[in-house]
């Protein structure tokens, strides 16, 4: 019997090369095609999805595993019937964990030393010198210290950052003082200089960066969300802009993918927008991992990438 893998992303346009590289990277028991070339749906053993609309995978009864194409499966968990018994693998791997270490080390650096206003003296032809405090008088805290939060933080410590991170569970990491839980969330914000969120989206990550959370950073904080838009109350993000208790926000996820042409993010001069690059799944990378993964779960091989049931992330 063949091992069915059926590919969903919600742009039509990109499954081919998707299902092709799957193809060739799969040994021969392996088929895969896209998820609109199913014909019965009881032969799919492995759903390959990003973004899937409500219902699709219930309507799979045979699942071995679904596989997120991303870190991040609240795009699995928001479907309302998404069967409960069924493995989730996410994709991660260090490509993927190099790309975030290199965009939030970016970031960071980017607005510590002001580059926008480089930037807009450049555009207008003004020499315009700024010192700032070097990286170690800075105190810069990760939301977030899983497979992405942790090489993050440690990014930032080996730049001189004082580096502060936040999780669920309580971390010991070199280099970064750590924090844990509701009862250490008010300890690890408390005057940042710069707030950086790689949480996964759940109920209780849903909106935690907001005005009451800004107000505990140091005045002038910076911001980046590289994790989901919903993890921030937009409406909060430019009072905050305005009234100085920040002074730059970076994002790179929004409530809204892609952010509508008129949103007001774009054009705000304290406000820097990137298109959910941070960590972008290339199809080489993707398939490779996934490929692996699938072939390690055949085999029944432990998997890092296996979502521990009813953690929510
Ligand atoms: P992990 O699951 O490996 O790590 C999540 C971390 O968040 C863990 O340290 C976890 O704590 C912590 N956490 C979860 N819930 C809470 C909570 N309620 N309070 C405090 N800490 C919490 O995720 P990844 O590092 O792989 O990815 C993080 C997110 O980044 C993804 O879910 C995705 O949304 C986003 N992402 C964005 C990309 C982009 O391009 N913009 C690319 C890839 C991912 P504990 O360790 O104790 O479990
Ligand atoms: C992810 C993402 O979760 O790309 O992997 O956002």
């Amino acid at each position: 019997m063949p091992i069915t893998c059926a590919v969903y992303l919600p742009k039509d346009d990109k499954i081919t090369g998707w299902v092709e590289k799957l193809s060739a990277a799969l040994p021969e028991d392996f088929t895969v095609l896209p998820m609109s070339a199913v014909t019965d749906p009881a032969t799919v053993d492995y759903a390959i999805v990003w973004m899937p609309p409500a219902g699709m995978l219930a309507g799979l009864p045979n699942l071995k595993a679904i596989v997120s194409i991303a870190a991040g499966i609240d795009h699995l968990l928001a479907d309302p019937q998404l069967p409960q018994d069924v493995p989730i693998i996410r994709t991660i791997g260090n490509d993927l964990t190099q790309r975030m270490r290199e965009f939030i080390a970016l970031h960071v650096l980017r607005m510590h030393r002001e580059q926008r206003r480089m930037d807009t003296a450049q555009i207008e032809r003004r020499w315009d010198p700024v010192t700032v405090p070097p990286a170690n008088y800075r105190k810069v805290g990760l939301m977030g210290l899983g497979n992405l939060g942790k090489a993050a933080a440690q990014t930032l410590a080996m730049l001189g950052y004082q580096t502060r991170g936040w999780s669920n569970s309580m971390k010991e990491i070199e280099g970064v003082t750590c924090y844990a839980g509701a009862e250490g969330f008010d300890a690890f914000l408390d005057g940042l200089d710069t707030l950086v969120c790689l949480l996964p989206l759940t109920e209780a990550t849903t909106g935690l960066l907001n005005a009451t959370t800004f107000a505990k950073l140091a005045p002038g904080a910076q911001l980046l969300n590289a994790a989901r838009g919903g993890h921030m109350v937009e409406d909060d993000l430019i009072p905050a802009l305005e009234s100085g208790q920040l002074s730059h926000a970076t994002l790179d996820v929004f409530a809204v993918e892609p952010l509508p042409a008129d949103h007001p993010f774009w054009s705000h001069p304290q406000i820097t927008v990137t298109p959910h690059i941070a960590s972008m799944i290339d199809q080489a990378t993707g398939v490779s991992i996934i490929a692996a993964n699938l072939q390690a779960f055949e085999a029944g091989e432990a998997l890092d990438a296996l979502c521990t049931p009813g953690k929510g992330y």
